[in-house]
């Protein structure tokens, strides 16, 4: 699954994953990064995600990146921001007020654009990710981001063989084995959650649990 397949999800508004909401995930357990309200941080594959304005409200600088021009125009059109777009090299910028969007993929991402960041949200991100996919992801994550930040996780379990992905099934075990060797790992919450998809029910599932994990770096 490259990105093409995720920029003709946004040419035909196939965006089942956005939420109409702020993620209560977000706003319920954020707070437990410990961080000062302006410490920067960081949205990966942040489509056009709400989340992204409740973490400038708690005084956040906040960065997202995301590969479609859509999305992120979205966005700001949505949210009625007015926002600055330029282009440095070949890198779109888009920006408002204490929140950047950098259009671009996230594996060109470099350790200078992610400087200082403190904390992290992963939100259908990683899950977004088949396999190989992910395992590049956290090792591409892991090279960038500074050493101190730590990273608020959801992730999806259920019975990859009842459905699909995206989003795909990432169980403990793996996140375990993906940052277990440079984050400690707290689980914070294990919900069954399939009544909040309905649309899962009908591609097969008849379970799914919503895990919530804080990573805490333990970079030596
Ligand atoms: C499942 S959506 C989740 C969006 C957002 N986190 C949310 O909660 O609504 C995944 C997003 O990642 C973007 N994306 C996928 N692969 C990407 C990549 N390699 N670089 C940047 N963005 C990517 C897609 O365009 C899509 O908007």
């Amino acid at each position: 699954m490259n990105t093409d397949h995720w920029l003709e999800s946004w040419k035909q508004n196939k965006i089942g994953f956005h939420q109409h909401e702020i993620n209560g995930y977000l706003s319920s357990f954020w707070k437990q990064l410990n961080l000062e309200g302006q410490s920067r941080v960081f949205v990966p594959l942040c489509g056009k995600s709400l989340d992204l304005l409740w973490l400038r409200q708690q005084g956040h600088h906040v960065l997202g990146i995301e590969i479609s021009a859509i999305a992120i125009r979205d966005f700001f059109v949505e949210n009625k921001l007015s926002f600055n777009h330029r282009q440095q090299n070949d890198l779109q910028i888009w920006e408002a007020d204490q929140l950047t969007i950098l259009q671009d993929d996230f594996f060109n991402l470099t350790a200078n654009q992610l400087l200082e960041v403190e904390g992290v949200f992963d939100r259908a991100a990683l899950v977004a990710l088949p396999i190989q996919l992910r395992q590049k992801y956290v090792q591409h994550l892991k090279n960038i981001l500074s050493k101190k930040a730590s990273i608020l996780l959801i992730a999806f379990e259920y019975d990859q063989s009842k459905m699909e992905g995206p989003p795909f099934a990432v169980h403990e075990a793996e996140i375990h084995e993906l940052y277990g060797d440079s984050y400690e790992i707290k689980l914070l919450l294990n919900q069954e959650a399939l009544d909040n998809y309905p649309s899962f029910r009908s591609r097969g599932l008849n379970g799914l649990a919503e895990k919530v994990y804080l990573l805490t770096p333990t970079f030596k």
